[in-house]
Protein backbone atom coordinates (compact mmCIF):
# COMPACT_ATOMS: atom_id res chain seq x y z
CA UNK A 1 0.00 0.00 0.00
CA UNK A 2 1.54 3.31 -0.64
CA UNK A 3 1.43 5.91 1.92
CA UNK A 4 0.55 8.92 -0.74
CA UNK A 5 2.79 12.17 -1.51
CA UNK A 6 3.36 15.47 0.16
CA UNK A 7 1.72 18.06 -1.77
CA UNK A 8 2.69 21.98 -0.51
CA UNK A 9 0.79 24.84 -1.47
CA UNK A 10 2.19 28.58 -0.51
CA UNK A 11 1.09 31.94 -1.63
CA UNK A 12 0.18 34.64 -0.54
CA UNK A 13 -2.90 36.12 2.07
CA UNK A 14 -6.33 34.81 1.66
CA UNK A 15 -5.71 33.57 -2.02
CA UNK A 16 -7.45 30.07 -1.10
CA UNK A 17 -4.96 28.02 0.01
CA UNK A 18 -6.63 26.97 3.06
CA UNK A 19 -10.20 26.49 0.90
CA UNK A 20 -8.37 24.47 -1.97
CA UNK A 21 -5.87 22.97 0.32
CA UNK A 22 -8.94 21.07 2.56
CA UNK A 23 -10.82 20.01 -0.45
CA UNK A 24 -7.80 18.39 -2.13
CA UNK A 25 -6.48 16.72 1.30
CA UNK A 26 -10.60 15.46 1.39
CA UNK A 27 -10.52 14.13 -2.49
CA UNK A 28 -7.35 12.15 -1.98
CA UNK A 29 -7.88 11.28 1.56
CA UNK A 30 -4.68 13.02 3.18
CA UNK A 31 -4.11 14.58 6.27
CA UNK A 32 -4.64 18.60 5.75
CA UNK A 33 -2.42 20.90 7.66
CA UNK A 34 -2.30 24.68 7.89
CA UNK A 35 0.55 26.28 9.01
CA UNK A 36 -0.87 29.61 9.21
CA UNK A 37 -3.33 28.16 12.10
CA UNK A 38 -0.07 27.58 14.17
CA UNK A 39 1.26 30.41 13.69
CA UNK A 40 -1.78 32.36 14.23
CA UNK A 41 -1.86 29.54 17.84
CA UNK A 42 0.99 31.32 19.22
CA UNK A 43 0.06 34.84 18.12
CA UNK A 44 -2.97 34.37 19.90
CA UNK A 45 -1.27 32.94 22.92
CA UNK A 46 1.06 35.74 23.36
CA UNK A 47 -1.69 38.46 22.72
CA UNK A 48 -3.79 37.05 25.79
CA UNK A 49 -0.02 36.81 27.61
CA UNK A 50 0.85 40.15 27.10
CA UNK A 51 4.16 39.18 25.11
CA UNK A 52 5.73 41.19 22.77
CA UNK A 53 5.41 40.17 19.52
CA UNK A 54 8.91 41.95 18.63
CA UNK A 55 10.56 39.95 21.38
CA UNK A 56 11.76 36.22 19.59
CA UNK A 57 13.25 35.12 22.73
CA UNK A 58 9.88 35.35 25.09
CA UNK A 59 8.25 33.82 21.91
CA UNK A 60 10.61 31.05 21.37
CA UNK A 61 9.96 29.73 24.94
CA UNK A 62 6.62 30.55 24.70
CA UNK A 63 6.17 27.74 22.18
CA UNK A 64 8.57 25.96 23.60
CA UNK A 65 6.22 25.60 26.37
CA UNK A 66 2.91 25.23 24.15
CA UNK A 67 0.63 21.87 22.55
CA UNK A 68 -0.75 22.64 19.46
CA UNK A 69 -3.12 19.97 17.87
CA UNK A 70 -4.71 20.39 14.54
CA UNK A 71 -7.90 18.37 14.73
CA UNK A 72 -9.76 17.58 11.65
CA UNK A 73 -13.53 18.85 12.29
CA UNK A 74 -16.94 19.06 10.57
CA UNK A 75 -16.07 22.77 9.41
CA UNK A 76 -12.35 21.50 8.48
CA UNK A 77 -9.32 21.88 11.17
CA UNK A 78 -9.95 22.73 14.72
CA UNK A 79 -7.13 24.18 16.50
CA UNK A 80 -6.63 23.25 20.19
CA UNK A 81 -3.78 25.09 22.16
CA UNK A 82 -2.82 23.57 25.64
CA UNK A 83 -6.28 21.86 25.73
CA UNK A 84 -7.73 24.68 24.26
CA UNK A 85 -10.35 25.26 21.53
CA UNK A 86 -9.20 28.32 19.92
CA UNK A 87 -10.21 27.91 16.44
CA UNK A 88 -12.43 31.40 15.98
CA UNK A 89 -10.31 33.20 18.19
CA UNK A 90 -7.30 33.09 15.85
CA UNK A 91 -8.91 34.81 13.11
CA UNK A 92 -9.77 37.62 14.97
CA UNK A 93 -8.15 40.89 13.56
CA UNK A 94 -5.48 41.39 16.48
CA UNK A 95 -4.25 38.06 16.02
CA UNK A 96 -4.00 38.91 11.71
CA UNK A 97 -2.55 42.63 12.82
CA UNK A 98 -0.28 40.64 14.76
CA UNK A 99 0.82 37.20 13.53
CA UNK A 100 3.54 38.47 10.37
CA UNK A 101 5.43 39.84 13.05
CA UNK A 102 5.71 36.76 15.22
CA UNK A 103 6.82 34.92 11.97
CA UNK A 104 9.50 37.13 11.49
CA UNK A 105 12.06 35.71 13.99
CA UNK A 106 14.13 32.70 13.39
CA UNK A 107 13.79 30.46 16.61
CA UNK A 108 10.11 30.49 16.19
CA UNK A 109 10.34 29.65 12.83
CA UNK A 110 12.86 27.06 13.57
CA UNK A 111 10.50 25.21 16.07
CA UNK A 112 7.23 25.82 13.83
CA UNK A 113 9.13 23.82 11.27
CA UNK A 114 10.37 20.57 13.45
CA UNK A 115 6.49 20.73 14.60
CA UNK A 116 5.30 20.58 10.78
CA UNK A 117 7.95 17.88 9.37
CA UNK A 118 6.99 16.12 12.29
CA UNK A 119 3.27 16.01 11.50
CA UNK A 120 4.02 15.27 7.76
CA UNK A 121 5.54 11.76 8.80
CA UNK A 122 4.69 8.95 7.02
CA UNK A 123 1.18 10.00 5.36
CA UNK A 124 -0.45 11.61 2.52
CA UNK A 125 -0.41 15.02 3.26
CA UNK A 126 -1.51 18.55 1.87
CA UNK A 127 0.43 21.17 3.57
CA UNK A 128 -0.07 25.32 3.32
CA UNK A 129 1.62 27.95 4.12
CA UNK A 130 4.19 30.33 3.10
CA UNK A 131 6.97 27.82 3.30
CA UNK A 132 6.46 24.77 2.78
CA UNK A 133 8.04 23.86 -0.49
CA UNK A 134 11.11 26.25 0.15
CA UNK A 135 11.62 25.44 4.16
CA UNK A 136 9.69 22.80 5.19
CA UNK A 137 8.97 20.44 2.40
CA UNK A 138 11.83 21.22 -0.02
CA UNK A 139 11.12 17.16 -1.20
CA UNK A 140 7.64 17.27 -1.26
CA UNK A 141 5.91 15.68 -4.50
CA UNK A 142 3.79 18.30 -5.67
CA UNK A 143 4.41 22.06 -5.17
CA UNK A 144 1.73 24.74 -5.59
CA UNK A 145 2.36 28.71 -5.68
CA UNK A 146 -0.89 30.21 -5.35
CA UNK A 147 -1.89 33.47 -5.97
CA UNK A 148 -4.56 35.92 -6.71
CA UNK A 149 -4.96 39.61 -7.52
CA UNK A 150 -5.66 41.58 -4.27
CA UNK A 151 -8.75 43.36 -5.66
CA UNK A 152 -10.09 39.56 -5.49
CA UNK A 153 -8.53 38.17 -2.68
CA UNK A 154 -9.88 40.93 -0.42
CA UNK A 155 -13.16 40.51 -2.18
CA UNK A 156 -13.46 36.44 -0.72
CA UNK A 157 -11.73 37.57 2.27
CA UNK A 158 -14.83 40.14 2.83
CA UNK A 159 -17.65 37.44 1.40
CA UNK A 160 -15.73 34.98 4.14
CA UNK A 161 -16.44 37.63 6.56
CA UNK A 162 -19.72 38.63 6.24
CA UNK A 163 -20.57 34.80 6.39
CA UNK A 164 -19.23 34.47 10.12
CA UNK A 165 -21.14 37.66 11.05
CA UNK A 166 -18.41 40.37 10.57
CA UNK A 167 -18.39 43.41 8.38
CA UNK A 168 -15.10 44.39 6.88
CA UNK A 169 -14.72 47.37 4.55
CA UNK A 170 -13.23 46.09 1.22
CA UNK A 171 -10.54 48.90 1.23
CA UNK A 172 -8.97 48.19 4.75
CA UNK A 173 -9.33 44.35 3.36
CA UNK A 174 -7.19 45.81 0.87
CA UNK A 175 -4.33 47.63 3.02
CA UNK A 176 -4.27 44.92 5.29
CA UNK A 177 -3.77 41.86 2.55
CA UNK A 178 -1.11 44.45 0.65
CA UNK A 179 0.37 45.02 3.83
CA UNK A 180 0.67 41.31 4.57
CA UNK A 181 2.37 40.29 1.34
CA UNK A 182 5.01 42.89 1.77
CA UNK A 183 5.99 41.87 5.67
CA UNK A 184 5.97 38.20 4.60
CA UNK A 185 7.51 38.15 1.45
CA UNK A 186 10.75 40.77 3.06
CA UNK A 187 11.38 39.16 5.89
CA UNK A 188 14.99 37.92 5.90
CA UNK A 189 14.25 33.95 7.46
CA UNK A 190 12.18 32.14 4.99
CA UNK A 191 9.89 34.74 3.13
CA UNK A 192 7.09 33.65 0.76
CA UNK A 193 9.02 33.31 -2.64
CA UNK A 194 7.59 30.62 -5.28
CA UNK A 195 10.01 27.52 -5.12
CA UNK A 196 11.81 26.86 -8.37
CA UNK A 197 9.77 23.21 -9.25
CA UNK A 198 6.41 24.83 -8.18
CA UNK A 199 3.65 24.81 -10.38
CA UNK A 200 2.29 28.90 -10.71
CA UNK A 201 -1.68 28.95 -10.48
CA UNK A 202 -3.71 32.54 -10.58
CA UNK A 203 -6.76 31.39 -9.33
CA UNK A 204 -8.25 35.01 -10.00
CA UNK A 205 -10.72 34.18 -12.40
CA UNK A 206 -11.04 30.66 -11.33
CA UNK A 207 -13.62 29.01 -9.54
CA UNK A 208 -12.76 26.84 -6.14
CA UNK A 209 -13.79 23.08 -7.96
CA UNK A 210 -12.06 24.57 -10.86
CA UNK A 211 -8.26 24.88 -8.55
CA UNK A 212 -9.16 21.75 -6.48
CA UNK A 213 -9.35 19.32 -9.99
CA UNK A 214 -6.20 20.97 -11.44
CA UNK A 215 -4.48 19.94 -8.15
CA UNK A 216 -6.03 16.52 -7.98
CA UNK A 217 -5.05 15.85 -11.58
CA UNK A 218 -1.26 17.14 -10.89
CA UNK A 219 -1.52 15.16 -7.77
CA UNK A 220 -2.60 11.77 -9.55
CA UNK A 221 0.31 12.45 -12.14
CA UNK A 222 2.77 12.48 -9.69
CA UNK A 223 1.90 9.68 -7.67
CA UNK A 224 2.17 7.34 -10.75
CA UNK A 225 5.76 9.16 -11.59
O1 LIG B 1 -2.20 31.71 6.02
P1 LIG B 1 -2.51 32.64 7.19
O2 LIG B 1 -3.06 33.98 6.76
O3 LIG B 1 -3.36 32.00 8.24
O4 LIG B 1 -1.07 32.91 7.83
C1 LIG B 1 -0.90 33.80 8.88
C2 LIG B 1 0.51 34.37 8.90
O5 LIG B 1 1.45 33.38 9.30
C3 LIG B 1 1.03 34.91 7.58
O6 LIG B 1 0.82 36.31 7.48
C4 LIG B 1 2.50 34.61 7.59
C5 LIG B 1 2.66 33.51 8.59
N1 LIG B 1 3.00 32.21 8.01
C6 LIG B 1 4.33 31.96 7.77
O7 LIG B 1 5.17 32.85 7.96
N2 LIG B 1 4.71 30.74 7.34
C7 LIG B 1 3.81 29.78 7.11
N3 LIG B 1 4.21 28.56 6.68
C8 LIG B 1 2.44 30.03 7.32
C9 LIG B 1 2.06 31.28 7.76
Amino acid sequence: MTLGIKIAIDGPAAAGKSTIAKITAEILGYTYIDTGAMYRALTHKALVRNINTNDGKELEALLEDTKIVLKPSASGQAVIVDGEDVTEDIRSQLVTANVSSVATHMGVRQLMVDKQRHLAEGAGVVMDGRDIGTAVLPDAELKIFMTASVEERAMRRHIEDEKRGFTTSLERLKTEIAERDRADSEREVSPLRQAEDAVLIDTTAMTIADVAEKISALAEKRMKL
